[in-house]
């Protein structure tokens, strides 16, 4: 199934959230493109009692993580990625791997699809939303198929963010408010999102693990002590994290507002590592500005060096800590946090959460495990402070593992272990395109063997 496109002129302007005349002429104002690819594995829409998972951003590096595990869980996944940041191939593995899983447990494989279309595009989400409108046999009243939203979509450089503020304002910010007025007129109303453990600012650098309570948007008491903690945000340093806050604050809003609304903001620490097939990775495009990305281009030959952006932070070896959380782990974080929302057990109607180990690593202690992982030598080079940064970001774990019964289980070895995987796995696949042209060989990468 395919819908036709014929490109807006005013491509580029915020999209109206008005739904009243859905066409099935899908305008994209991001990507000039709209396409469905449908691959359904098995049932399709036609099987009304089906229930779907809507979930934006889906093949990026996060998103493709969470999608498979949506799919092994049993869910069926409706993909919206613009392809802005991932790659259409990236559809055609989480697929694969969904199908192996299931083959193994012998059990039968849900639906999925992709629609290629940025989320702010309301017309076309609408369009997406009436085909997944259900009436029900006894009462005839209409509900969507639709059960629940992960929002990943979103620009995520905070670099970028500080030179082009209005680019993470209007991808972040504006769009999520038009998308859940959006789902809201559809009764859609159980929302995760996607926030980031730099809605804590500079709290992160006193040096204590960070609990949900350090940031609130409403006045709590803080645990164990008799202090108020007042709604608002503590020296967020840059525009990238304020639009994970301000969405966090309009979602809390949203919440209050209408107790039909389930939402939960999960905030991310660092997420590295892939899924061990090494069919899924973190391979953004244009240049990439996360740890290990680029510790994989020096591992590559692409970079000469690794820049340590700050050798003088106060931490034990000078280099910034992170808490470094496996991105399956993190994927399942979300499985954790869908099924305590739907199944109506959250705490609040909105109630934040760390996903995060609860134990820092520095960047040093990273460069390590990959060079001992890789067998590989991992040039470094110590740069001054990076814009936006912080000293220390580790999370307090307690409330994910306490009321939705999840936890890490993952190392940072096992990430680095799986990222050598996955690059083994790349030159597998060049090597073999090379050949299927006919060109010259190249040097496989050495992996070491390691017992996890
Ligand atoms: N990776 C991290 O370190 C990290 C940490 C904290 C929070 N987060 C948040 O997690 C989410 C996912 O991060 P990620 O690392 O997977 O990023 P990513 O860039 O790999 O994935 C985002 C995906 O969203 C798509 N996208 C962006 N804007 C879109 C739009 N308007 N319409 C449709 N698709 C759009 C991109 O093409 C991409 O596939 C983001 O919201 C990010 O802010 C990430």
């Amino acid at each position: 199934m395919a819908f036709n496109l014929f490109p807006r002129s005013d491509a580029g302007s915020p999209p109206s959230p008005a739904c009243s005349s859905p066409s099935s002429d899908i305008d994209t104002p991001a990507t000039g493109r709209s396409v469905l690819f449908d691959g359904s594995l098995n049932a399709s829409l036609d099987n009304l009692h089906n229930q779907y998972i809507l979930v934006t951003g889906g093949l990026g590096f996060i998103g493709s993580h969470t999608s498979l595990e949506l799919l092994k869980s049993g869910y069926n996944v409706i993909i919206i990625d613009d392809l802005s940041n991932s790659f259409q191939t990236v559809f055609d593995r989480v697929r694969l791997l969904a199908q192996r899983y299931h083959q193994t447990q012998g059990t039968e494989c849900p639906t999925l699809q992709l629609h290629d279309i940025d989320y702010r595009n309301i017309p076309a989400l609408c369009t997406l939303l009436d085909n997944h409108k259900i009436t029900s046999s006894w009462d005839s009243t209409e509900r969507s198929s639709i059960i629940g939203v992960i929002h990943f979509a979103a620009f995520k450089a905070v670099e970028e963010s500080i030179r082009q503020p209005l680019k993470y304002y209007s991808n972040n910010v504006s769009g999520l408010i038009d998308f859940t007025a959006t789902l809201g007129t559809y009764g859609i109303k159980n929302f995760i999102f996607s926030s980031s453990a730099t809605v804590y600012g500079t709290i992160a650098n006193r040096g204590v693990p960070l609990k949900e309570e350090h940031c609130v948007h409403r006045p709590e008491t803080f645990p164990g002590t008799n202090e108020m903690v007042e709604q608002g945000c503590t020296g967020i340093t840059n525009p990238y994290g304020r639009t994970k806050w301000m969405c966090e604050a309009i979602l809390a809003d949203l919440a209050f507002s209408d107790p039909e609304w389930t939402i939960v903001a999960l905030r991310y620490f660092n997420p590295i590592g892939c899924d061990e097939s090494g069919l899924l990775g973190e391979d953004p495009k244009g240049v990439p500005t996360n740890l290990l990305p680029v510790v994989v281009k020096v591992m590559t030959g692409q970079y000469e060096q690794l820049s340590m952006f700050g050798t003088d932070w106060d931490t034990p070896d000078g280099t910034a800590v992170r808490d470094f959380i496996h991105v399956s782990d993190l994927a399942r974080g979300h499985i954790a946090a869908l099924a305590t929302a739907t199944k109506g057990e959250l705490r609040e109607n909105f109630r934040t959460f760390n996903l995060g180990t609860g134990d820092g690593n520095s960047v040093s202690d990273v460069v390590e495990a990959m060079e001992t992982v890789s067998q590989r030598p991992i040039p470094t080079k110590a740069v001054g402070r990076r814009e936006g940064d912080v000293g220390s970001c580790v999370a307090m774990a307690g409330r994910g593992q306490a009321e939705l019964k999840w936890k890490t289980e993952k190392t940072l070895r096992d990430a680095c272990k799986d990222i050598v995987n996955f690059l083994r796995v790349r030159e597998e696949e060049e090597e073999q395109s090379l050949q299927r042209q006919g060109q010259g060989q190249r040097v496989p990468l050495a992996v070491a063997e390691v017992s996890s």
